[in-house]
């Protein structure tokens, strides 16, 4: 179930909990707007869902969100739009979502770092685009957002390969897994979203 809001803050203010309100009040001018926007998207994921719990939605130590046991869910922000995935989640697999958007600045700097080498080749061999490039930065911060319940520590980009086929191949160095991972990538004109979900296929 998706979750849109525009990133307005007056807009969503109201439908925050008391909690999630301090809390964004202490954040400054545009952290907030995007806290509450993106606060209200997953809260509306959530009931679409049938949710009917009152708990605070807040962020823990490592950022993540807290969603409701049962449940799965992610949320992003970008350019005033905030967008949240949340699905139920009897047997434990888990969403994460990233948006990107195109703009005028074109970052290719970023690519040693977040691509490995023979994505880099690729990437380089179909042209070195902008586009490409931030389809495998956005899936592996949704493959960080994702993974993140099974594996709460920082995951790097070299501990994620996106196949020419757009599987993706984890390489965890904690030795953590294994994970199916599913990537799920839609472009709607300058706008990029990229959903993955993992499920753990350990006992
Ligand atoms: C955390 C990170 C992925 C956020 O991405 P971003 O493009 O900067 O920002 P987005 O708007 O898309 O996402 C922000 C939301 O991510 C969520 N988030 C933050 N940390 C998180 C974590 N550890 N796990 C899950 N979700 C997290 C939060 O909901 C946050 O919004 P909020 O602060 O309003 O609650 C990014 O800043 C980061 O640290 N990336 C490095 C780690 C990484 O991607 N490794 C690749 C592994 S293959």
């Amino acid at each position: 179930m998706l979750g849109a809001v525009e990133a307005q803050e007056p807009l969503g203010w109201a439908a925050l909990h008391e909690v999630e309100q301090d809390y964004a009040g202490s954040r400054p001018g545009r952290r907030r707007c995007e806290f509450v926007a993106g606060r209200c998207a997953l809260r509306k994921a959530l009931r679409q869902l049938g949710w009917d719990g009152h708990e605070p939605l807040l962020p823990g130590p490592q950022g993540r969100p807290y969603v409701p046991p049962g449940f799965t869910g992610s949320l992003t922000h970008k350019d005033g739009v905030a967008l949240a995935i949340a699905s139920r989640s009897p047997a434990g697999a888990t969403l994460g979502i990233d948006c990107e958007v195109i703009g005028d600045r074109e970052r290719s700097g970023i690519a040693r770092k977040v691509l490995l080498p023979a994505e880099f080749d690729r990437w380089q061999s179909g042209g070195s685009t902008w586009s490409a490039l931030l389809e495998t930065f956005s899936t592996k911060e949704a493959i960080y957002k994702a993974l993140h319940p099974h594996v709460p520590r920082y995951i790097g980009f070299e501990e994620a390969e996106i196949l020419a086929n757009g599987e993706i191949q984890m390489r965890l160095v904690g030795g953590e897994g294994p994970f199916r991972m599913t990537r799920h990538l839609h472009w709607s004109g300058e706008r990029l979203v990229v959903v993955v979900e993992a499920e753990f296929l350990g006992v």
